[in-house]
């Protein structure tokens, strides 16, 4: 009998790579598309027919209207956002009751989260992680004290005595830091409608689900969310996120043995953002950083801030392609580069005297070193097929396959879902 695959498509920088319009044109190939951590700090966009979309919590493969999506148990979920992301969708003509599952174990981002998220900001001043004020960290906390409460609570008897104690837990903490500048009120008659909301969905053991389905000769699409760098135990700790990001999450996170893992598909941008704070060797603060950010419009879909931009980094590049078992290189924004006359690589970091080509325990206080490589001056957003690429892009493509030792199978020349070569 031959089994399925999952598959895993992961952002392998610090996220914002372009994941979620590769899921989308990924889709038609898979029975399942699949996220399996993070929640709505994330923000994947897609463009087709002149519409624009971006999901926060809602899988990428809901376009296509043929196939299941799950939200898995590694992710956590706020009930008033995900009502109001699955209504703007109903409202565009994606009905979504039938087709998507939420996972009895993922974990319910509460008001209460939130205001924790806000005060441990606060409270940690200049070294403040820059969160997207989602709730994400306090509701991972939870999770590993034991004490949070997840989508399957819902539908259990006691979930409103159960809210009230997690609540009561909360405001305790919150007075001990003296953060007490908060009003959830509005907010938590939204969130209890969201509750009521989510009950119209399946909210079932997916874990079942996918290995069923598996077993069916069935593929599954593990959209990944973040970024390897913002991984907790692989990122620039502790400017991370509070999740496993990479290829070992999609198993914890979907309940998926590591042998039924396929092809992991390594998604990267022709340079590099990050939005946040934290180490960032490669960091343009010059017109050449302006330049990329305006050109690619890199401002944050979740939050609207300034992403930080700079040069490719191979050496996170290589650290991430190790972590995860990448097979396939995925490369984004390429058109973004189109005026560039050079175009420049991070091979390794220094500081004084020290130099490394792998990735440092402490990523703060490195300067990049960088190789030099002429850029191609020619629009690609036309381009429809590999041939078609200028010399300068193809010696481009092939050096960082040279360097990576993987090849780039996908390249992406603009927003639209149209405009994605596949690489010979
Ligand atoms: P995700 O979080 O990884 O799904 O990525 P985001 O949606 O946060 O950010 C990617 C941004 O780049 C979005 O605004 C996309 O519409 C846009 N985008 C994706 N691919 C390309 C591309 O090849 N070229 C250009 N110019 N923009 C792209
Ligand atoms: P997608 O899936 C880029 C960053 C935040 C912050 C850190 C921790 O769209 O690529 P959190 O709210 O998770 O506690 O914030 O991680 N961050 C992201 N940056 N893309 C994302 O998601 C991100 N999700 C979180 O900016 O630095
Ligand atoms: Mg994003």
């Amino acid at each position: 009998m031959s089994t399925g695959k999952v598959d895993a498509l992961l952002g392998i920088v610090f996220g914002d790579e372009g994941k979620g319009k590769v899921v989308d044109v990924f889709t038609p190939r898979y029975d399942i598309v699949a996220r399996f951590a993070g929640g709505p700090n994330a923000g994947h966009t897609i463009i087709f027919d002149g519409k624009k979309f971006v999901l926060r919590s809602i899988p990428s493969g809901i376009f296509d209207t043929g196939k299941l999506n799950i939200i898995g148990n590694g992710c956590v979920i706020a009930p008033d956002l995900f009502m109001a992301e699955a209504q703007e969708l109903g409202n565009a003509g994606y009905d979504l009751r039938s087709r998507l599952h939420i996972s009895r174990r993922a974990h319910l981002i509460l008001p209460t989260h939130r205001v924790l998220d806000r005060a441990y900001e606060a409270a940690k001043g200049k070294q403040k992680v820059g969160t997207t004020g989602k709730g994400i960290g306090p509701t991972y906390s939870d999770k590993a004290s034991r004490t949070g409460l997840r989508a399957g609570d819902i539908l259990q008897d006691d979930f409103h005595s159960k809210y009230e104690a997690l609540k009561a837990r909360h405001q305790q903490i919150l007075a001990d830091l003296h953060y007490t500048d908060y009003d959830i009120s509005q907010e938590e008659a939204l969130w209890m409608q969201g509750i009521q909301y989510m009950k119209q969905y399946p909210i079932t053991d997916t874990e079942f689900e996918i290995n069923q389905a598996l077993d069916d000769g069935k593929n599954v699409l593990a959209e990944g969310a973040q970024g390897t760098m913002l991984d907790i135990d692989h990122g620039t700790y502790p400017y991370v996120s509070s999740s496993n990001t990479c290829t070992g999450g999609v198993c914890t996170g979907l309940g998926v043995a590591p042998g039924k893992i396929g092809e992991v598909f390594g998604i990267f941008k022709a340079y590099s953002t990050r939005v946040g704070s934290g180490p960032f060797p490669v960091e343009l603060f010059d017109q050449t950083g302006d330049k990329i950010r305006e050109i690619g419009h890199e401002y944050g879909a979740v939050t609207g801030r300034n992403r930080r931009c700079g040069w490719i980094d191979l050496v996170a590049l290589r650290y991430a392609i190790m972590i995860n078992g990448v097979t396939q290189l995925i490369m984004m924004k390429s058109d973004v580069l189109d005026t560039f006359e050079t175009i420049r690589a991070c091979v390794a970091y220094e500081k004084g005297n020290q130099r490394t080509t792998t990735m440092p325990y402490d990523t703060s206080g490195w300067q990049p070193v960088y190789e030099d490589i002429p850029g191609w001056q020619t629009d690609l957003t036309q381009i429809t097929t590999p041939e078609q690429f200028p010399e300068a892009f193809q010696n481009y493509v092939n050096y960082l396959e040279n360097t990576l030792e993987r090849p780039i199978t996908i390249v992406s020349v603009g927003p639209d879902r149209a405009q994605t070569i596949e690489m010979n």
